[in-house]
């Protein structure tokens, strides 16, 4: 049957989105699949079901497309959709609910504060110590991030974590590797991918770097010490089903350059699908291609 890939969106992600609709579009094209670009933010979700779409590719990133909003609406229509239900995309777009939730798991997170007030983020800074990472607490792609080395820069990454959601968290940096592992595969069989190291310039994996430049080094295999990357992939796959996840996902862990500790970021319900994103090169390392991933992301589509 026909499918729908839903790109776009009103988020902040909305450029990013778009890029990895395309090319999710354009690969299941290839594979002699029946796919339409769909966009939520032009269009009455409804109409999906008038067209008679008969299961959906979510290529949303942010609110209202990776948040349970768009997962809901697709419920009512009864039309099979990909990565996770309601619930856990819902909470996995609020990374303080998250880290909540591990945390009370067991799962290693860095310590964080909620914040409401440009005073309540130096109090938090006061308590957590440089860095600090200020961020909204439901957004994506490092949009509004800032890392506070001084108290003096509170205000501003306060006020610039404000401007896209009022709900901001401050949380402890960590200083060593960045890591990404991806989840992939069938409800309670989805395994972790290779994990992928990130070497940003200065550290600073940000949206330009994220998504435009070609500074940043991606290192799949990672290179890391094989009980260390086996270490990560069983963390992200527990933190993956203890959120209640189902189809894919992909997970940003930190490992602490002091100890080797993994702490983990947040989890992405609807994770990048660009040219520069890291499923499909983690997916490449397993001899995936980006094709035949976007196949099996699809062939989990469900209700
Ligand atoms: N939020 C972006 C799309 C990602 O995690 O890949
Ligand atoms: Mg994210």
């Amino acid at each position: 049957g026909k499918v729908a890939v839903l790109m776009g969106g009103s988020s902040s992600e909305r450029e990013v989105s778009l890029m990895s609709g395309s090319g999710v579009l354009q690969a299941l094209r290839s594979q002699g699949v029946d796919a339409h670009a769909f966009d939520p933010a032009e269009r009455d979700i409804g109409e999906l079901k008038k067209e008679g779409f008969a299961r959906c590719f979510i290529a949303l990133h942010g609110r209202h497309g990776e948040d349970g909003t768009v997962q809901g609406a697709l419920e009512l229509l009864r039309i099979p959709y990909t990565g996770p239900g309601v619930m856990a995309s819902s909470m996995a777009m609020d990374k303080v609910m998250t880290k909540r939730i591990w945390r009370f798991e067991g799962l290693p997170t860095p310590d964080w504060r909620m914040v409401a007030s440009a005073d309540q983020t130096r109090a938090a800074f006061a308590a957590l110590g440089a860095p600090m990472i200020v961020k909204p607490a439901r957004d994506g792609s490092s949009m509004g991030l800032t890392k506070v080395e001084d108290a003096s820069q509170c205000e501003a990454a306060y006020a610039l974590a404000a401007k896209y959601d009022e709900e901001v968290l401050c949380e402890q940096f960590i200083s060593g590797d960045e890591t990404t592992c991806a989840v992939l595969g069938e409800g309670r069989g989805a395994q972790a991918l290779p994990v992928i190291r990130i070497v940003a310039p200065d550290g600073n994996y940000d949206y330009q770097n994220k998504y435009f430049t070609d500074v940043t080094q991606y290192h799949c295999p990672s290179g890391l010490p094989a009980e260390e990357e086996a270490e990560i992939q069983r963390i992200v796959e527990q933190a993956f089903r203890t959120l209640g996840c189902r189809g894919w996902a992909r997970a940003d862990i930190m490992i602490r350059a002091s100890d080797r500790k993994p702490f983990l970021l947040e989890i992405n319900t609807s994770p990048g699908m660009t040219g520069h994103s890291l499923v499909p090169m983690a997916a490449r390392a397993k001899g995936i291609s980006y094709e035949a991933l976007c196949l099996r992301i699809l062939a989990t589509a469900s209700l």
